[in-house]
């Protein structure tokens, strides 16, 4: 289903670690549209994952960074340049991590030297990212940026603790950033806000397998899938979506807008 519609265009694609990764999808996809991009992720990942396997696959180069670290987000977007052969298109930000839901610290419990971790990890880097894009003018007109969030921005889930901080700093700074570089350069920032997905980050969640049941049972169109997360990238990332900007875009088949479902009312009466 290739229709060129990044044809021409230059990205930077943060997050993919295996062929889970909602980033990989997304890189698979991009290729597929004719775009050229550089990936990145974190150089502990790098030796975890299998992000080797898929630059091959789509012809592209790897570069390290911590997305905390702006001395290396700007290394990032400087070579990306270089590699790429100019300024930048789009940039996914597909990066989340939690030291306190890896411990299984409550929400009344959190340590908080892991809180700030959370934070700078999952939502500044967005900032960090932005904030060199536009120190070194890197960005097309008409750029695009796309984060990842979940709806604990807007809702509470007891598991997912200092992430749902996490991503409401994201939404915001979606916002702030939206604001700001579109009125400079016409560049978009949105978040898409999207179902639980079977990944590292996502198992890594306690109860996920039985939240991704309800989700599922609950939305009408069932749970987006990592697949669709990627179209939707791509559309965001495309000329078709020139004029939307600073949303929180939802992506969950139906789940934000459902009260309840027959499913979950059968469920519940066993
Ligand atoms: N899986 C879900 O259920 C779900 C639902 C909604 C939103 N999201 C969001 O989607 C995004 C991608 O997650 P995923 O589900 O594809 O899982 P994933 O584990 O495949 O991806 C998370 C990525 O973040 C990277 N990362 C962590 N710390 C980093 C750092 N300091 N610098 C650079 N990269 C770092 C990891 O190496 C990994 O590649 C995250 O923002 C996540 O919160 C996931």
């Amino acid at each position: 289903m290739a229709n060129n519609l990044l044809k021409g265009k230059r990205g930077i694609i943060s997050g993919a670690l295996d062929e889970n990764s909602i980033a990989w999808h997304v890189a698979e996809r991009a290729h597929e549209e004719g775009a050229t991009f550089t990936l990145t992720n974190a150089p502990i990942a790098m030796r975890m994952g299998k992000i080797n396997e898929l630059a091959e696959k789509t012809g592209s180069e790897i570069i390290p960074a911590d997305a905390t670290s702006v001395e290396e987000l700007e290394n990032l977007f400087s070579k990306s340049q270089e590699v790429l052969g100019g300024k930048i298109d789009f940039v996914l930000h597909s990066i989340g991590m939690s030291p306190n839901i890896r411990k299984g610290k409550s929400y009344g419990e959190l340590n908080y030297d892991w809180y700030q971790k959370s934070i700078d990890v999952s939502a500044l880097s967005f900032h960090k990212m932005m904030a060199v894009a536009e120190k070194q003018d890197a960005m097309n007109e008409w750029g695009s940026v796309v984060g990842l969030s979940y709806i604990a921005a807007q809702r509470t889930y007891p598991f997912y603790t200092d992430m749902a901080d996490a991503k409401a700093v994201l939404e915001s700074i979606a916002r702030g950033y939206g604001y700001r570089l579109g009125k400079a350069k016409k560049i978009r920032v949105n978040t898409i806000s999207q179902s639980p997905t079977k990944t590292t980050a996502g198992a890594g969640i306690g109860g996920f397998d039985s939240f991704f049941d309800f989700a599922d049972k609950m939305s009408p169109l069932g749970n987006a899938l990592a697949g669709d997360c990627a179209n939707y990238c791509i559309f965001l990332f495309s000329d078709l979506s020139k004029m939307i900007t600073m949303q929180n875009l939802f992506h969950d088949g139906g789940y934000s807008n459902t009260g309840i479902s027959e499913e979950i009312i059968e469920q519940m009466g066993k």
